[in-house]
């Protein structure tokens, strides 16, 4: 583990304090025109004594504002002490855990998976548009039938089709015969670029994709595809129990990764991780968010 060290409490606290100490004070500092606020000391207690000793109820209590990606480009300098903290906790992810090359990522901490998710498939939709000249009608999604709903969600959101593998009943992988079947016809109908999601634990089953299992499939029809994990909710424990993990950013088949920290690191709700390789998450920046670095 590169970036994966274990803090004392003492440490912890210090972290947080040094990192709050580059952040603008809301209660201190002038901040009017900054799109947040000091929390309101009357619900959120924001002078309570123990949270000197709370370092992440401290950092919650500072509110400060995480909008916009952190590994790219420039962020805005009010939060840089706490959008540092976010950067290391990315590169635990991405590095130790899911086997990026330092400095060959990128990513944010999201609301959640089903934003993770989205993210992915809009990202990749508008890579395939703006490096191929794609139509929307020509990229379709490609998921098991026991994948997250979120992908249906995101299939009427951004208006794509979406193929749905069938698994068998008693070990839920991929039927690859029926695949086969589905991507030959999704040819015929003039389908030409595939955005692949992977599931590392479906939230009913628990079970794991094998990437190859698409991928051989995939390759054999020399398709355009670009391959998503879904790893909301195995991504803390699989990569922890596998002797090799075939769903990580050591696979050069994969592009991106979702894990969900508030389902099993015991973290509060709002804690998505989204990742990818580099040269990717430009294809999804909003032009018109310009008031954000
Ligand atoms: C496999 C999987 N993906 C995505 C999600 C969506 O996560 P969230 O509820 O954080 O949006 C879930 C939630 O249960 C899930 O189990």
């Amino acid at each position: 583990m590169l970036h994966w060290k274990k803090l004392t409490k003492k440490e912890q606290i210090e972290r947080v304090q040094t990192a709050l100490s580059k952040n603008v004070n809301f209660a201190k500092d002038a901040t009017l025109g900054y799109p947040a606020s000091k929390l309101d000391g009357k619900v959120f207690y924001t002078d309570a004594p123990f949270l000197k000793d709370a370092p992440v109820l401290m950092t919650f209590v500072a509110n400060p504002n995480h909008i916009g990606c952190h590994t790219v480009g420039v962020s805005e300098s009010a939060f840089a002490g706490t959008h540092e903290i976010e950067r290391e906790a990315l590169d635990i992810l991405a590095v130790d855990v899911f086997g990026s090359e330092e400095n060959e990522y990128d990513g944010y901490i999201a609301t959640g998976g089903t934003e993770a998710n989205i993210q992915a498939m809009w990202m990749y939709r508008n890579y395939f548009m703006n490096t191929f000249g794609a139509k929307a009608s020509e990229i379709v999604l490609i998921a098991s039938e026991d994948t997250h709903y979120s992908i249906a969600k995101g299939s009427n959101l951004l208006m794509l089709d979406w193929i749905k593998v069938p698994v068998s009943f008693d070990d839920r992988k991929i039927n690859v015969v029926t695949f086969e079947n589905q991507i030959l016809e999704a040819q015929k109908q003039g389908k030409k670029y595939f955005i692949v999601f992977c599931n590392m634990g479906t939230t009913m089953f628990g079970s794991v994709d094998h990437p190859d299992d698409y991928i051989s499939l995939l390759e054999k029809y020399s398709l355009n595809y670009k391959m998503h994990v879904d790893a909301a909710y195995g991504g803390f424990v699989y990569p922890f129990l596998a002797k090799e993990n075939p769903l990580s950013f050591k696979n050069p088949s994969i592009s991106s990764i979702t894990i969900d920290a508030h389902k099993m690191l015991q973290a509060p709700y709002g804690t998505g991780i989204f990742l990818c390789r580099k040269g990717l998450i430009e294809n999804a920046l909003t032009k018109e968010a310009a008031y954000v670095e």
